[in-house]
């Protein structure tokens, strides 16, 4: 089955595409265990208040406005991503947040990152890394222009993992990894950090593994489903009367209470050496 995966190829879609996309992230944001994840690796990273962080891959900017929202952080932050859309969008949001004056945006590509060596004390990719044509000459843009001493944060799904209840176990299991392959380029990416972050002069100061899941009610999985089952019908590797039944059934089981979906989401602190 073709990955396509949206957000690495994400300057070739509509605008309606586009817009979709935005309101995802926003909402995935609000969302409570995302908000909760978030806070949990600021929290133990203790970002010095006049620190220098940089976002690579940052969307409509969520991550640094919720950086920018806490009380400890007075610094600077740079957001980078590859589509102007979201840069332009991000920077918008930020001046309706009024955090602006310490939030910039810029387009550019995470594989060639346009800051000098070691310029940033803390350099984040929050649900970047699956997405990526090339995981490792990312992460090695990030271990470059972070400054030694200074911290490297790599969040992300291990989409290997994801999983939502359907009577049919077979076609449950082939759909979970047709909506794995279709929507990320590196859907196991996060098992291989530890062993890679020492290549890169990173050392792994702390990991930890957090399950995002949903019975009963579904919020975040309702939209993952419905975003990305486009994506599985184009890449054609599932009959599309099959998927649709799936795609009915799992707002079925919204509506009666009885969803249930899951994805193990991994947190990696890392210094420069
Ligand atoms: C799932 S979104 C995450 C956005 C943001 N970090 C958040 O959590 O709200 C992935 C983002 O990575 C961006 N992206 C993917 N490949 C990129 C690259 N090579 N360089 C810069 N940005 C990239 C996409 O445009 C998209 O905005």
């Amino acid at each position: 089955m073709a990955a396509r995966d949206p957000h690495r190829f994400i300057n070739e879609l509509d605008d309606a595409a586009l817009e979709r996309l935005v309101a995802r992230l926003e909402s995935r944001a609000q969302d409570e265990a995302f908000a909760r994840l978030l806070d949990k690796y600021l929290t133990h990273l203790a970002i010095p208040p006049a620190a220098r962080v940089l976002e690579v891959g940052c969307g409509t900017g969520a991550v640094l406005r919720s950086l920018a929202r806490r009380g400890d952080f007075n610094g600077q932050a740079v957001g980078v991503d590859q589509c102007r859309t979201f840069v332009e969008t991000a920077s918008r949001f930020a001046q309706a947040e009024h955090v602006d004056d310490r939030l910039t945006f810029k387009v550019g590509d995470a594989h060639h990152l346009d800051f000098p060596t070691a310029s940033f004390d803390v350099v984040i990719a929050h649900t970047l890394i699956s997405h990526v044509t090339a995981p490792l000459a990312v992460l090695s843009e990030m271990a470059r222009v972070v400054r030694p001493g200074g911290s490297v944060v790599i969040f992300d799904g291990d989409y290997a993992s994801l999983t939502y209840a359907f009577a049919d176990h077979d076609f449950g299991n082939r759909m979970d990894a047709a909506l794995a392959n279709a929507t990320f380029n590196n859907p196991r990416v996060m098992r291989d950090l530890p062993r890679l972050l020492p290549e890169l002069g990173l050392r792994l100061v702390a990991g930890w593994g957090d399950a995002v899941v949903e019975i009963g009610r579904g919020s975040y999985f309702k939209s993952f489903a419905e975003t990305y089952v486009p994506y599985v019908k184009r890449a054609g590797g599932l009959p599309e009367h099959s998927v649709e039944i799936w795609l009915d059934a799992q707002r079925q089981a919204i509506a009666n209470g009885t969803f249930f979906a899951a994805c193990n989401y991994y947190t990696y602190l890392a210094r420069r050496v």
